[in-house]
């Protein structure tokens, strides 16, 4: 079956007001970015002639400046799901110009599938290489695109030529059967591959096809500074004592990280050390250094749900595709990010805070306990499973007018019962083995900046005697209140 070709122009024109759309991708990786755009801009034109155009947006996670940027400058995005990080979104999500739901990224799939967010009438799906039944070779990231083109009435396809073909053989396209049908998933290493390396697309629904031409995008990693650098060589250090100590077997196990300049550091610094053998990963997203490890031998495989790399290293990447084929392979969210397989393989979480309280809950999301960030992501899906699970986080930001350790977290992603070990520049606080007072002492001594210790230490005062987890609740905010007050959590008093 041939497929129309179509502009980005007329792909866009032929989404309606109100429509619901599933775009392929996980961060910009994957995701749509011709067609998207065309819409950001038809979207403009149309909002100066008093035309109403907002559409519901679904995708793996977040996207890049092509869809969350243009969309929400030019307010197209009426309800969105399940992750974004985009300076325009968060401002439309922040003054709920848009609706936005923080969704465990494991879940968004099966979600939409069990029918939570109603019908889809599109998908957007970036692919290398689809013939005529409708055999789909999917970009450098994944997503739920196989749940979107599944549940679609119609799809729209941007094939990028600037992907590969190559690429083929990198995914493992695999959708569980829903309760009550569901079974094991059949992964028992990080390398077990148990689906098609195809997506298989119905040709009948593909409504046109875009060509496009365009790398990622994604930005090259600057250079560390000093407190990611004590908090990643933190994270390492504590790595090195748990497998000297034997609580990490000695084939290690497989590793997930976050994002960002800290993950990237530890990564960097993990490589670097003689003690540790060649892991795998196990995780959502890989990037820069995760190649670097790869070169060096270090990291021997990697599944994830997408290959976030800076546009210098996605072209190292296919100019020596031979050499990386085998080592990465991409799975859709809800199997990158599941918890039965995290739980099983017993993969080893890192990830980064917004703040820490001194027992140990955990906020990812919300500023000052308000303002949305960017999302809970994946974090949620491998702290809650993992074999260890490490939080991170400067001990101050803003110069130190604010502390990332608090008496309480003004928002909660993660209870004090899924947080292991937390990490900052100041120092390492093992919570496992420990009650809630024992892990309040040792988060303020060792994680806390110490212009901070004796505040959090005088809060622990005031709340002794006041139960099993002691707060004083008319001052359990104090320093979030004192901030908005003064500009300074320095300057609580109690
Ligand atoms: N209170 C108020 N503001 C705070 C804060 C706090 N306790 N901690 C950080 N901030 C501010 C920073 O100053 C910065 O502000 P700016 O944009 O004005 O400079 C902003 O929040 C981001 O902080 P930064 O330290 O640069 O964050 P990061 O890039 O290390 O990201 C998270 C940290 C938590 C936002 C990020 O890891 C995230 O979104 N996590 C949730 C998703 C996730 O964990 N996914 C995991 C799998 S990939």
């Amino acid at each position: 079956m041939a497929y129309t070709k179509l502009t980005a122009e007329e792909a866009a024109a032929l989404i309606k007001n109100g429509d619901t759309i599933g775009l392929s991708g996980f961060t910009a990786p994957g995701t749509p970015k011709f067609i998207t755009e065309a819409l950001g801009k038809r979207a403009e034109k149309e909002h100066a002639e008093g035309k109403e155009l907002r559409v519901n947006l679904f995708t793996g996670a977040s996207t890049s400046d092509h869809v969350d940027g243009i969309l929400s400058r030019n307010n197209v995005i009426n309800m969105r799901a399940p992750y974004q990080n985009t300076p325009d979104l968060r401002k439309r999500i922040n003054s709920h110009d848009a609706h936005y739901m923080d969704r465990h990224l494991s879940e968004m799939a099966q979600e939409a599938r069990y029918g939570f967010y109603g019908k889809f009438d599109w998908a957007i799906i970036e692919v290398t290489d689809i013939d005529e039944e409708g055999n789909a070779v999917l970009g450098t990231g994944l997503g739920n695109a196989p749940t979107y083109v599944k549940l679609a009435d119609k799809i729209l396809i941007e094939h990028n030529t600037e992907l590969p073909k190559t690429l083929k053989g990198m995914h493992d396209i695999y959708l569980p059967l829903d309760p009550p049908y569901r079974s094991e998933i059949p992964i028992f290493h990080a390398n077990d591959r148990i689906g098609s390396p195809i997506l298989k697309i119905d040709p009948k629904k593909i409504v046109g096809v875009v060509e496009t031409y365009s790398l990622d995008g994604v930005k090259a990693f600057t250079e560390p500074d000093e407190v990611s650098k004590h908090i990643g060589s933190n994270v390492v250090k504590f790595l090195l004592e748990q497998y000297r100590k034997g609580d990490i077997p000695k084939e290690f196990l497989p590793l997930q990280s976050g994002v960002g300049n800290v993950a990237n550091a530890v990564l960097y610094d993990l490589g670097e050390s003689k003690e540790i053998p060649p892991f795998m990963m196990y995780t959502e997203v890989i990037q820069d250094a995760v190649l670097e490890l790869m070169k060096k031998g270090k990291c021997t495989f990697a599944s994830t749900c997408s290959m976030t790399f800076s546009d210098a290293t996605e072209e190292e990447l296919f100019k020596n595709l031979d050499f990386f084929h085998d080592k990465i392979l991409l799975r859709p969210a809800e199997i990158s990010n599941n918890p039965e397989v995290i739980r099983r393989l017993g993969v080893i979480a890192m990830n980064t805070a917004l703040e820490a309280d001194i027992f140990g809950a955990i906020n990812s999301t919300h500023v000052l306990g308000t303002k949305m960030m960017n999302g809970i992501g994946g974090s949620g899906d491998f702290t809650r499973n993992a074999y260890i699970s490490i939080f991170s986080c400067p001990s101050v930001t803003k110069g130190g007018l604010i502390s990332n350790i608090v008496p309480m977290v003004a928002h909660a992603d993660h209870s004090e019962h899924s947080v292991d070990v937390l990490i900052t520049d100041q120092g390492i606080a093992d919570l496992r083995g420990k009650d809630p007072l024992q892990r309040a002492e040792l988060i303020i001594d060792n994680c806390a900046h110490p212009d901070y210790r004796e505040l959090l230490h005088d809060y622990l005062k005031l709340a002794e005697g006041k139960g099993q987890t002691p707060h004083t609740l008319q001052s359990a905010m104090a320093f979030h209140t004192e901030f908005e007050a003064s500009g300074d959590m320095r300057n609580v008093k109690f």
